[in-house]
């Protein structure tokens, strides 16, 4: 079925009907189209156009419609040219002539933005929740070892010494600054288009507003030219996606190393590994893999969406409707990235005495010493030579910090003293990190309990 043809002469050709349709794709959209199409029914009873029986009569065959929906077969055989018109060559199937009234006043222009707004709605939604669900696995797993010492990197080369709820609190930013930035996007989303027409605004009365308030929309847009042109939103979100997937990348990343035999910090379940097919030793950390590929595709989905409204003239274009795939992408991805991200931090078990022996064998004290030189008066920058000198010297004679003794450290030079010692082992160089945001224990500890009190606050935001 079209929702077009009067001026037409001859049909669409097959190659174009076949190029330009949508069905198979934006049938996902369906939920939401018979929920907007609901809302605009009930509209039309209050702008007069439709007999409150008329519409109760279309409410009630856009229910059925749904419900059948639910059955992929539905679908079948169907040609329409979008899920727009599919859905109503349905509600003529269902009650014949009075169906002709739903598309007044209304075009699929801003129909097609208010499905995807709600369909974006409840997405971001989704991965709100996942998010956070993600933020409670992280604490959990840093008060699992709340003392564990770890060599923190810069160059990937060991640099200086740092608790491993630190290291964890770090992505705890990131995911929450992930939450923080979702809900903006979904503050953008939750503004309701219909009434704009195809371009210039619906030439039908509509109060807006109770439409708003029977889709729960927070607002309703402000120029109808905007609505037809606009995407923002769904770039909001493919943006809001994108950086979920970098700091779920960079977390997969790190654990793919640390697991690693070279690192030797901690093991991943079994659950979220794979053998080999060949080497029968082998234990893959696949599912941190898979989490860093896909946020290359993620990123394509935004940058495709990018290019496809760079240059677009005002207002709607059927370019438009190549958004719709890379938006199901984006957001199938990062769902199923943070899910699985979940369940791998669940699993992840530390064996602190590999990182603790990395950093007691390493010079991550080193700046500690010199910042130690500092506070006793010693300028930074011939602390930094002195210290520099010291290390240069245990890698010659093959010695480990924990070996000099008092005695020799405060021979090495008269700016050393004996009980300098003492911050040769990383944790007393690391209680001096009190500043807010430092890796001093307390600091830590204080930091735990402030991002559980900031993840209560965020759930809160969500009922
Ligand atoms: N299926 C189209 C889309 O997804 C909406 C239909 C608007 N089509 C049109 N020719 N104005 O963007």
């Amino acid at each position: 079925m079209k929702l077009w043809g009067g001026r037409f002469e001859t049909g669409p050709s097959a190659v174009f009907e076949q190029f330009s349709g949508s069905l198979h794709f934006d049938k996902k959209l369906i939920d939401a189209d018979v929920a907007g199409s609901q809302a605009f029914a009930r509209a039309l009873a209050r702008a007069k156009i439709l007999t409150n029986g008329e519409a109760t009569q279309l409410v009630e065959a856009f229910a059925a419609i749904r419900q059948a929906a639910v059955d992929p077969k539905y679908f079948e055989g169907a040609d329409d040219e979008d899920v727009h018109t599919f859905v109503i060559r349905m509600l003529k199937e269902h009650v014949g002539p009075v169906a002709d009234k739903i598309h007044t006043g209304r075009s699929r222009n801003e129909q097609v933005s208010l499905d995807i707004r709600l369909w974006l709605r409840a997405s971001t939604l989704t991965l709100l929740e996942q998010v956070l669900d993600l933020l409670r696995e992280l604490l959990a797993l840093g008060r699992r070892h709340p003392n564990a010492v770890i060599p923190g990197y810069t160059h990937l080369r060991r640099a200086q010494a740092v608790l491993w709820p630190h290291y964890l609190l770090a992505y705890f930013e990131m995911f929450a600054r992930d939450f923080e930035r979702l809900e903006q996007t979904k503050s953008r989303i939750d503004v309701l288009p219909l009434g704009s027409g195809a371009l210039a605004g619906s030439g039908f009365p509509f109060d807006r507003d109770a439409i708003r308030s029977d889709l729960g929309f927070a607002g309703i847009s402000r120029n109808s030219m905007d609505v037809s042109a606009d995407r923002d939103f769904a770039l909001d979100f493919l943006y809001s996606s994108s950086m979920v997937m970098l700091h779920l990348s960079r977390l997969a990343e790190d654990w793919i190393l640390y697991s690693s035999e070279e690192f030797g910090w901690l093991s991943l379940g079994d659950g979220v590994t794979s053998g080999s097919s060949l080497m029968p030793q082998k234990k893959n950390p696949d599912s941190l893999e898979l989490i860093r590929g896909k946020s290359g595709r993620v990123f394509g989905d935004l940058t495709s969406l990018f290019v496809t409204m760079k240059g677009l003239p005002t207002t709607y274009n059927r370019d438009m409707q190549e958004d719709k795939e890379p938006l199901f992408d984006a957001f199938h991805q990062t769902s199923g990235s943070l899910a699985m991200a979940k369940v791998v931090a669940e699993s992840v078990v530390l064996n602190p005495a590999v990182p603790a022996a990395a950093a007691e064998e390493s010079w991550v004290i080193a700046t500690d010493l010199a910042e130690e030189l500092a506070r006793r008066g010693v300028p930074f920058h011939t602390a930094h030579q002195l210290v520099g000198k010291l290390v240069l010297e245990s890698v010659k004679q093959g010695k480990a910090p924990g070996q000099w003794t008092a005695d020799e450290l405060a021979a090495f030079a008269p700016e050393f003293s004996g009980d300098m010692v003492r911050l040769l082992q990383p944790l007393e160089g690391m209680k001096t990190r009190q500043v807010p945001g430092g890796t001093a224990p307390e600091t830590v500890a204080r930091a735990l309990l402030d991002a559980e009190n900031r993840l209560s606050v965020m759930a809160g935001h969500l009922n």
